[in-house]
Protein backbone atom coordinates (compact mmCIF):
# COMPACT_ATOMS: atom_id res chain seq x y z
CA UNK A 1 0.00 0.00 0.00
CA UNK A 2 1.55 3.29 -0.70
CA UNK A 3 1.84 5.70 2.44
CA UNK A 4 0.16 8.74 0.65
CA UNK A 5 -2.60 8.55 -1.68
CA UNK A 6 -3.95 11.82 -3.26
CA UNK A 7 -7.10 11.74 -4.36
CA UNK A 8 -8.19 14.65 -6.38
CA UNK A 9 -7.38 16.77 -3.15
CA UNK A 10 -8.20 20.26 -3.86
CA UNK A 11 -8.36 23.49 -2.04
CA UNK A 12 -9.63 27.05 -2.59
CA UNK A 13 -9.33 30.02 -0.83
CA UNK A 14 -12.72 32.06 -1.93
CA UNK A 15 -12.33 31.85 -5.96
CA UNK A 16 -8.87 31.30 -6.07
CA UNK A 17 -7.87 27.62 -6.79
CA UNK A 18 -4.61 26.93 -4.70
CA UNK A 19 -4.46 23.37 -5.06
CA UNK A 20 -6.51 21.89 -7.85
CA UNK A 21 -7.67 17.80 -7.75
CA UNK A 22 -4.48 16.68 -7.44
CA UNK A 23 -4.08 13.06 -7.60
CA UNK A 24 -1.16 10.91 -7.18
CA UNK A 25 0.68 8.61 -4.54
CA UNK A 26 3.78 8.63 -2.61
CA UNK A 27 5.76 4.74 -1.85
CA UNK A 28 6.69 4.21 1.11
CA UNK A 29 10.52 5.26 2.04
CA UNK A 30 10.76 7.67 -1.01
CA UNK A 31 11.92 10.67 -1.21
CA UNK A 32 10.11 12.69 -2.87
CA UNK A 33 10.23 16.49 -4.26
CA UNK A 34 7.22 18.73 -4.87
CA UNK A 35 8.50 21.54 -6.99
CA UNK A 36 6.54 24.48 -8.32
CA UNK A 37 7.41 28.77 -8.52
CA UNK A 38 5.93 30.21 -5.63
CA UNK A 39 2.05 30.58 -5.21
CA UNK A 40 1.77 27.47 -7.03
CA UNK A 41 0.31 25.40 -3.73
CA UNK A 42 2.75 23.76 -2.47
CA UNK A 43 3.00 24.69 1.36
CA UNK A 44 -1.01 24.56 1.27
CA UNK A 45 -0.32 20.74 -0.18
CA UNK A 46 1.60 20.00 3.00
CA UNK A 47 -0.66 22.07 4.94
CA UNK A 48 -3.77 19.50 4.06
CA UNK A 49 -1.53 16.37 4.49
CA UNK A 50 -0.29 17.64 7.47
CA UNK A 51 -3.73 18.07 8.60
CA UNK A 52 -3.45 21.42 9.30
CA UNK A 53 -6.07 22.78 6.59
CA UNK A 54 -9.14 21.15 5.65
CA UNK A 55 -9.00 20.45 1.85
CA UNK A 56 -12.43 21.82 -0.02
CA UNK A 57 -12.56 18.95 -1.92
CA UNK A 58 -11.13 15.55 -2.63
CA UNK A 59 -9.62 13.35 -0.15
CA UNK A 60 -5.97 11.93 0.92
CA UNK A 61 -4.79 9.07 2.98
CA UNK A 62 -1.48 8.92 5.05
CA UNK A 63 -0.70 5.00 5.71
CA UNK A 64 -4.22 4.42 5.32
CA UNK A 65 -5.60 6.82 7.28
CA UNK A 66 -7.76 9.43 5.84
CA UNK A 67 -6.88 13.40 7.08
CA UNK A 68 -10.11 14.32 7.06
CA UNK A 69 -11.77 11.48 9.21
CA UNK A 70 -8.89 10.17 11.63
CA UNK A 71 -6.29 13.71 11.82
CA UNK A 72 -4.90 13.38 15.01
CA UNK A 73 -4.08 9.67 14.14
CA UNK A 74 -2.37 10.90 11.32
CA UNK A 75 -0.95 13.34 13.02
CA UNK A 76 1.18 11.38 15.85
CA UNK A 77 2.95 8.90 12.55
CA UNK A 78 3.92 12.03 10.49
CA UNK A 79 6.69 15.09 11.51
CA UNK A 80 6.24 18.61 9.97
CA UNK A 81 9.00 21.37 9.28
CA UNK A 82 7.22 24.44 8.06
CA UNK A 83 8.49 27.27 6.04
CA UNK A 84 8.65 29.72 8.72
CA UNK A 85 11.04 28.75 11.74
CA UNK A 86 9.64 26.99 14.89
CA UNK A 87 12.54 26.72 17.29
CA UNK A 88 12.33 29.17 19.77
CA UNK A 89 15.33 31.25 20.28
CA UNK A 90 15.58 31.85 23.53
CA UNK A 91 15.41 28.11 24.98
CA UNK A 92 19.03 25.88 24.19
CA UNK A 93 19.06 23.07 21.28
CA UNK A 94 18.65 20.53 24.05
CA UNK A 95 15.65 22.18 25.52
CA UNK A 96 13.78 22.67 22.19
CA UNK A 97 14.10 19.02 21.82
CA UNK A 98 12.93 18.09 25.23
CA UNK A 99 10.14 20.11 24.25
CA UNK A 100 9.25 18.42 21.56
CA UNK A 101 10.09 14.92 22.70
CA UNK A 102 6.91 15.74 25.06
CA UNK A 103 4.52 17.70 22.92
CA UNK A 104 4.54 14.31 20.54
CA UNK A 105 4.30 12.22 23.76
CA UNK A 106 7.82 10.36 23.31
CA UNK A 107 7.68 8.02 26.86
CA UNK A 108 9.35 9.97 29.54
CA UNK A 109 12.28 7.14 30.01
CA UNK A 110 12.95 7.15 26.20
CA UNK A 111 13.61 11.09 26.08
CA UNK A 112 16.92 12.17 26.88
CA UNK A 113 18.34 9.26 25.17
CA UNK A 114 16.75 10.12 21.97
CA UNK A 115 17.18 14.02 22.52
CA UNK A 116 20.84 13.35 23.14
CA UNK A 117 20.58 10.55 19.72
CA UNK A 118 19.15 13.39 17.58
CA UNK A 119 21.84 16.20 18.57
CA UNK A 120 24.69 13.99 17.80
CA UNK A 121 22.90 12.51 14.82
CA UNK A 122 22.41 16.16 13.79
CA UNK A 123 25.83 17.09 14.12
CA UNK A 124 24.45 19.61 17.13
CA UNK A 125 26.05 18.18 20.34
CA UNK A 126 28.55 20.26 20.55
CA UNK A 127 26.19 23.26 20.37
CA UNK A 128 23.46 21.64 22.23
CA UNK A 129 23.66 23.99 25.57
CA UNK A 130 24.09 27.26 23.59
CA UNK A 131 20.93 29.34 22.87
CA UNK A 132 19.55 28.40 19.65
CA UNK A 133 19.70 32.69 19.03
CA UNK A 134 23.18 31.66 18.82
CA UNK A 135 22.72 29.21 16.10
CA UNK A 136 23.28 29.85 12.27
CA UNK A 137 20.81 29.34 9.72
CA UNK A 138 22.28 25.73 8.70
CA UNK A 139 21.54 24.97 12.57
CA UNK A 140 18.29 25.72 13.20
CA UNK A 141 17.29 24.24 10.09
CA UNK A 142 19.18 21.19 11.59
CA UNK A 143 17.34 21.22 14.64
CA UNK A 144 13.81 21.88 13.47
CA UNK A 145 14.56 18.65 11.50
CA UNK A 146 15.60 16.91 14.51
CA UNK A 147 12.31 18.28 16.68
CA UNK A 148 10.01 17.00 13.68
CA UNK A 149 11.84 13.54 13.81
CA UNK A 150 12.04 13.25 17.60
CA UNK A 151 8.94 10.95 18.03
CA UNK A 152 9.87 8.47 14.66
CA UNK A 153 7.08 9.55 12.25
CA UNK A 154 6.78 7.19 9.07
CA UNK A 155 6.18 10.45 6.95
CA UNK A 156 8.75 13.73 7.21
CA UNK A 157 7.65 16.47 5.19
CA UNK A 158 9.69 19.25 5.03
CA UNK A 159 8.87 22.90 3.47
CA UNK A 160 11.38 24.66 1.84
CA UNK A 161 14.33 23.15 4.22
CA UNK A 162 17.01 25.27 2.54
CA UNK A 163 15.34 28.43 1.43
CA UNK A 164 17.81 31.36 2.90
CA UNK A 165 20.71 29.15 3.67
CA UNK A 166 24.37 29.81 2.04
CA UNK A 167 25.47 26.95 -0.29
CA UNK A 168 27.40 24.95 2.43
CA UNK A 169 24.88 25.03 4.85
CA UNK A 170 22.79 23.98 1.96
CA UNK A 171 24.70 21.26 1.49
CA UNK A 172 24.75 19.94 5.13
CA UNK A 173 21.03 19.90 5.68
CA UNK A 174 20.29 17.98 2.36
CA UNK A 175 23.03 15.23 3.66
CA UNK A 176 21.30 15.23 7.05
CA UNK A 177 18.43 14.39 5.11
CA UNK A 178 19.09 12.12 2.91
CA UNK A 179 21.01 10.39 5.94
CA UNK A 180 17.96 10.46 8.21
CA UNK A 181 16.33 8.44 5.48
CA UNK A 182 18.45 5.89 5.23
CA UNK A 183 18.71 5.34 8.79
CA UNK A 184 14.79 5.92 9.78
CA UNK A 185 13.27 4.56 6.23
CA UNK A 186 11.34 7.43 6.92
CA UNK A 187 9.26 8.81 3.70
CA UNK A 188 10.30 12.37 3.12
CA UNK A 189 7.87 14.89 1.13
CA UNK A 190 9.95 18.23 0.91
CA UNK A 191 9.32 21.19 -1.35
CA UNK A 192 12.57 23.27 -2.68
CA UNK A 193 14.17 25.52 -5.16
CA UNK A 194 17.25 23.45 -5.25
CA UNK A 195 16.99 22.08 -8.80
CA UNK A 196 20.13 20.29 -8.06
CA UNK A 197 19.87 18.43 -5.15
CA UNK A 198 16.31 17.64 -5.77
CA UNK A 199 17.35 15.97 -9.08
CA UNK A 200 20.36 13.92 -7.31
CA UNK A 201 18.47 12.86 -4.31
CA UNK A 202 14.73 12.52 -4.94
CA UNK A 203 13.63 9.31 -6.64
CA UNK A 204 10.51 11.21 -7.84
CA UNK A 205 9.22 15.08 -8.38
CA UNK A 206 6.12 17.10 -8.69
CA UNK A 207 6.07 19.99 -10.57
CA UNK A 208 2.97 22.12 -9.57
CA UNK A 209 2.19 25.12 -11.59
CA UNK A 210 -1.14 27.33 -10.34
CA UNK A 211 -2.78 24.98 -8.16
CA UNK A 212 -2.23 21.87 -10.99
CA UNK A 213 0.14 18.78 -10.98
CA UNK A 214 2.10 19.22 -14.50
CA UNK A 215 4.75 16.94 -14.27
CA UNK A 216 5.17 13.54 -12.56
CA UNK A 217 8.05 11.17 -12.69
CA UNK A 218 11.88 10.45 -11.28
CA UNK A 219 14.30 13.08 -12.40
CA UNK A 220 15.41 10.81 -15.33
CA UNK A 221 12.27 10.62 -16.65
CA UNK A 222 10.95 14.18 -16.46
CA UNK A 223 14.69 15.38 -18.37
CA UNK A 224 14.15 12.59 -21.09
CA UNK A 225 10.37 14.30 -21.42
CA UNK A 226 11.56 17.64 -22.37
CA UNK A 227 13.05 18.19 -26.13
CA UNK A 228 16.45 19.16 -25.01
CA UNK A 229 19.53 17.12 -25.21
CA UNK A 230 20.96 16.98 -21.84
CA UNK A 231 18.44 18.68 -20.35
CA UNK A 232 18.99 19.48 -16.48
CA UNK A 233 15.68 19.53 -13.85
CA UNK A 234 15.91 23.49 -14.11
CA UNK A 235 15.36 23.25 -17.51
CA UNK A 236 12.29 20.75 -17.19
CA UNK A 237 10.75 23.19 -14.35
CA UNK A 238 11.37 25.78 -17.12
CA UNK A 239 9.26 24.02 -19.61
CA UNK A 240 6.13 22.91 -17.64
CA UNK A 241 5.82 26.29 -15.54
CA UNK A 242 7.46 28.87 -17.74
CA UNK A 243 8.87 30.47 -14.76
CA UNK A 244 12.53 31.20 -14.33
CA UNK A 245 14.40 29.95 -11.12
CA UNK A 246 15.80 32.85 -10.18
CA UNK A 247 12.79 35.69 -10.76
CA UNK A 248 9.63 36.31 -8.69
CA UNK A 249 8.95 35.70 -4.97
CA UNK A 250 12.20 33.46 -3.84
CA UNK A 251 14.29 36.32 -3.30
CA UNK A 252 11.76 37.96 -1.12
CA UNK A 253 10.49 34.60 0.63
CA UNK A 254 14.42 34.23 1.43
CA UNK A 255 14.11 37.63 2.65
CA UNK A 256 11.38 37.30 4.71
CA UNK A 257 12.96 33.48 6.05
CA UNK A 258 16.51 35.86 7.06
CA UNK A 259 14.29 38.30 8.82
CA UNK A 260 12.67 35.43 10.69
CA UNK A 261 16.15 34.33 11.92
CA UNK A 262 16.97 37.17 13.22
CA UNK A 263 13.62 37.88 15.10
CA UNK A 264 14.24 34.70 17.14
CA UNK A 265 16.70 36.74 18.98
N1 LIG B 1 -4.54 31.39 3.94
C1 LIG B 1 -4.62 31.80 2.67
N2 LIG B 1 -5.59 32.65 2.28
C2 LIG B 1 -5.71 33.05 1.00
N3 LIG B 1 -4.89 32.65 0.01
C3 LIG B 1 -3.90 31.80 0.32
C4 LIG B 1 -3.70 31.33 1.67
N4 LIG B 1 -2.64 30.49 1.68
C5 LIG B 1 -2.19 30.43 0.41
N5 LIG B 1 -2.94 31.22 -0.40
C6 LIG B 1 -2.76 31.40 -1.86
O1 LIG B 1 -2.77 30.11 -2.45
C7 LIG B 1 -1.81 30.03 -3.50
C8 LIG B 1 -0.84 28.91 -3.21
O2 LIG B 1 -0.03 29.27 -2.09
P1 LIG B 1 1.08 28.31 -1.48
O3 LIG B 1 0.49 26.97 -1.30
O4 LIG B 1 1.64 29.00 -0.30
O5 LIG B 1 2.13 28.26 -2.67
P2 LIG B 1 3.65 27.79 -2.67
O6 LIG B 1 3.95 27.15 -1.37
O7 LIG B 1 3.76 26.87 -3.85
O8 LIG B 1 4.47 29.03 -2.88
C9 LIG B 1 -1.17 31.40 -3.59
O9 LIG B 1 -1.82 32.14 -4.57
C10 LIG B 1 -1.41 31.98 -2.22
O10 LIG B 1 -1.46 33.40 -2.26
MG1 LIG C 1 5.38 27.62 0.09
Amino acid sequence: MAILELEALTRRFSTLVAVNALTLTIERGEMFALLGPNGAGKSTTIKMLTTLLPPSAGSARVDGLDIARHPSAVRRIIGYVPQMLSADGTLTGRENLSVFARLYDVPRRERRPRVEEALAFMGLADAADRPVKQYSGGMIRRLEIAQSMIHNPRVLFLDEPTVGLDPSARRAVWEHIEQLRHRTGATIVLTTHQMEEADALCNRVAIMHQGNLVALGTPAELKASVAKRAATLEDVFLHYTGSDLETGGTYSETRRTRRAVRRLG
